[in-house]
């Protein structure tokens, strides 16, 4: 299993601090106790009671500031390379507004689908501002992403004829995928196992691609791997650096292909729990810098230039719902029924994720932000599933029905994996400014959203109008 790892040099990096990655701190693994402890809000009671008085619950708010100050870490952390460029995961937030923010910031895009490539051209990203990074995919979007001649990253050499064919030609620069196969490891402990992964192509295929795009003109390569989600501590882009500079050079060598970039993808973590430590951007930056100074530049490849696409990392932790309690309920549990459900928030319900939780208090009463927890509750949606869920068992001060309940870090990966199950329909999203002024990115689905596919069928126009009907009787949503 080991092998094809320990080919590709995989017994290095000098200063990697791993915890084990791959175990997200989930709402019920009992090997990660809750915290009781509080998690600062971007906001305070006042400003969401303001909010709340604009926008109706349950919404998605975003904090541009904690957005902007991210992006500004991350360009320092990686200064030191002249060809650095984030490349943002839209799949973690498909919004324009939050997208034309890092958009000032130099910040490419990373598209997996059609629609993700027209909100990329939305924002006025062209050419090499996009990257496309798909699998098993469809000639359009090939022929979409040819349009904007976007940087195609390939999950597999045939996908790389299929593209071709498609298009009717090959890129100039082209990405490939790279799957190590066995465990990915660091010093101390596995990320991930990659060997299990759909992802990306071996060692032997890579080097089966890069003698084939030599031979048929290519003009450069880059290397791109995903090896694991939401890593914590430090240790994970080090050595995935290492691993992909270590790989970029073997190719270079055995096929004489020329490298010009090497994209380290997403999988940088942040802490969901108040106990959680952050990674360290700027101690992960060195650490990459180390790496690329002992594999690249040696070998004469000191002009590769690094990529990221994080996703999490960039608005996860600027990001919550702010919902409110609709019903308390007491069985064999204390259950605190609010207004958000899987609907707006799907990682509790898919992955077992940890999401703090605060209690705001009821708007004009008092603030319970820093009150001590006193009660033990299941906090639920109102879907018919049973894993409809934000929290297990969570330790919170009382909670009555009408408060506001805030949901931390859904910044990321967050409404974009919202589904509208059971007829539930997604929330709006609002955009909170520097300056303490929002706008609404998005407005709440609408029953006739939900019904707008049925135009394919008679009952279309009946549902239209049921719902028009409904909207000014029961009212929006
Ligand atoms: C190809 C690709 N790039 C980047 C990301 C972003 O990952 P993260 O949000 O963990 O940084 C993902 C997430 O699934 C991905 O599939």
């Amino acid at each position: 299993m080991k092998l094809e790892s320990a080919r590709l040099g995989l017994e290095r990096p000098e200063t990697v601090r791993l915890e084990p990655a791959h175990v997200e701190r989930s709402r019920s693994n009992p090997a990660r106790p809750e915290s009781t402890h509080p998690k600062p809000l971007f906001v305070t009671k006042r400003q969401l009671e303001e909010l709340v008085s604009q926008y109706s619950t349950p919404f998605h708010l975003y904090d541009e500031a904690g957005i902007r100050r991210t992006a500004e870490d991350l360009l320092a952390a990686f200064s030191w390379n002249e060809g650095f460029r984030e490349y943002f995961a839209v799949k973690a937030n498909p919004n324009p507004a939050i997208m034309q923010v890092l958009a000032e910031y130099g910040c490419g895009f990373d598209c997996a689908t059609r629609p993700e490539l027209m909100l990329a051209e939305a924002v006025g990203a062209q050419g090499h501002d996009i990257m496309f990074s798909s699998n098993d995919t469809p000639a359009a979007d090939f022929r979409h992403a040819a349009r904007l001649e976007a940087l195609v990253n390939f999950d597999a050499l045939d996908m790389v004829d299929f593209y071709e064919r498609s298009v009717g030609r090959l890129p100039e620069v082209v990405c490939l995928r790279v799957n190590p196969g066995g465990d990915f490891e660091g010093t101390n402990g596995i990320f991930d196992t990659p060997e299990t992964s759909k992802f990306g192509m071996t060692p032997t295929q890579l080097t089966e691609a890069c003698r084939a795009l030599v031979a048929r003109g290519v003009r450069a390569i880059g290397l791109h791997a995903l090896l694991a989600s939401n890593t914590h501590g430090n240790g994970y882009y080090p050595a995935l650096a290492h691993l992909l500079f270590t790989e970029a050079v073997r190719l270079h060598r055995e096929t004489g292909v020329h490298v010009a970039f090497v994209n380290l993808s997403g999988g940088v973590g942040i802490p969901y729990a108040p106990d959680d430590e952050p990674c360290d951007i700027r101690a992960i930056g060195e650490a990459v810098r180390k790496a690329f100074e002992n594999v690249l530049v040696p070998a004469g490849m000191g002009g590769v230039a690094l990529f990221t696409e994080l996703g999490r990392f960039m608005t996860g932790p600027h990001g919550c719902i702010v919902t409110r309690a609709l019903h308390l309920k007491r069985t064999y549990h204390d259950y605190v029924g609010v207004d958000a459900c899987a609907a707006d928030l799907m990682r509790p319900a898919m992955y077992d994720a940890y999401h703090h939780v605060t209690v705001v208090g009821h708007p004009g009463g008092a603030d319970k932000t820093l009150e001590p927890p006193t009660h033990v509750y299941d906090v639920v949606g109102g879907l018919c599933e049973n894993n409809d869920r934000f929290a297990n068992a969570r330790a919170l001060p009382e909670v009555e029905a009408g408060d506001l309940l805030v949901i931390h870090d859904t910044g990321a990966h967050g409404r974009s994996m919202g589904y509208n199950y059971n007829g539930r329909l997604r929330s709006a999203e609002v955009l909170l400014h520097p300056d303490g002024s929002s706008d609404l990115i998005r407005r709440a689905e609408t029953a006739a959203d939900y019904f707008a596919t049925l135009d394919a069928s008679p009952f279309g126009e009946r549902l239209e109008r049921i719902a028009l009907e409904q909207a000014v009787v029961g009212g929006e949503p």
